[in-house]
């Protein structure tokens, strides 16, 4: 039986709060990530291999199997919908809050408020569950432009330190939710390689909270 694993992991933010963690798991990737220009790893253990993707691909290639288990932020699982794929674990890795931002002293105007954001579904939720009517505006990054050029009256990103937004003159508004990373699981690949998924979770939940000698 094929009991190779491959863990797909986001390059950026996340990826340097993942590799300690991988590290205390005892995985240990062959290359560089952060240096080598590869998007396949190999590493101390031969049948553990990682791939190294944008974020916001990581649920995808999880849920159709082409990775058998994944780090992602719960941003991104909440936009991909979780389909085909167990969120199994909380890592705790890479907390930021997600927040609607603006001028501080720049009035609103009245109707529809456009809002500028990646995350359009939770967005949409969010605005939808306070009974406001908003017009989404889809962007891929750099979300803080779009109010200084008249794109949008907010945007809905991720907040960490605040430095983005108080570089370019904006201030974090309304709290939507607190994120962080999760391990992800492939549905089939937990029923066909259960014994070998199950051998690298119990190593990533031994890096979180080490057993008591
Ligand atoms: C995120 C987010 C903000 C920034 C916030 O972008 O979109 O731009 O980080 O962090 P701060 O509060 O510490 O300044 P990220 O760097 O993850 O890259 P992205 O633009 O690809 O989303």
């Amino acid at each position: 039986m094929n009991n190779l694993i491959t863990i797909a992991l986001a390059k950026g933010r996340i990826l340097k709060e993942t590799l300690p963690l991988l590290e205390r798991a005892g995985i240990l990737p062959l290359d560089d990530l952060e240096k080598s220009r590869k998007l396949i790893f190999e590493t101390n253990h031969p049948n553990i291999n990682l791939v190294l993707i944008r974020s916001a691909d990581v649920p995808t290639y999880v849920q159709y199997g082409a990775a058998d288990m994944g780090i992602a932020g719960k941003d991104v699982l909440l936009e991909h919908g979780g389909e085909g794929l167990y969120e199994w674990l909380d890592l705790k890795i890479a907390p930021c809050r997600l927040m609607t931002a603006g001028f501080a002293d720049r009035e609103l105007p009245a109707g529809r408020l456009k809002v500028a954001t990646k995350y359009t579904t939770i967005t949409r939720d969010y605005f939808t569950q306070q009974g406001r009517q908003v017009e989404l505006i889809k962007l891929y990054g750099s979300m803080e432009l779009a109010p200084i050029v008249g794109l949008a009256d907010m945007i809905v990103d991720l907040v960490d330190t605040g430095n983005t937004l108080k570089a370019n003159g904006l201030v974090p508004q309304e709290f939507i939710m607190q994120i962080s990373s999760r391990l992800i699981v492939n549905r089939a690949s937990l029923k066909m390689k259960n014994r070998a998924i199950k051998q690298v979770i119990t190593k990533i939940e031994n890096a979180i909270n080490p057993p008591v000698e």
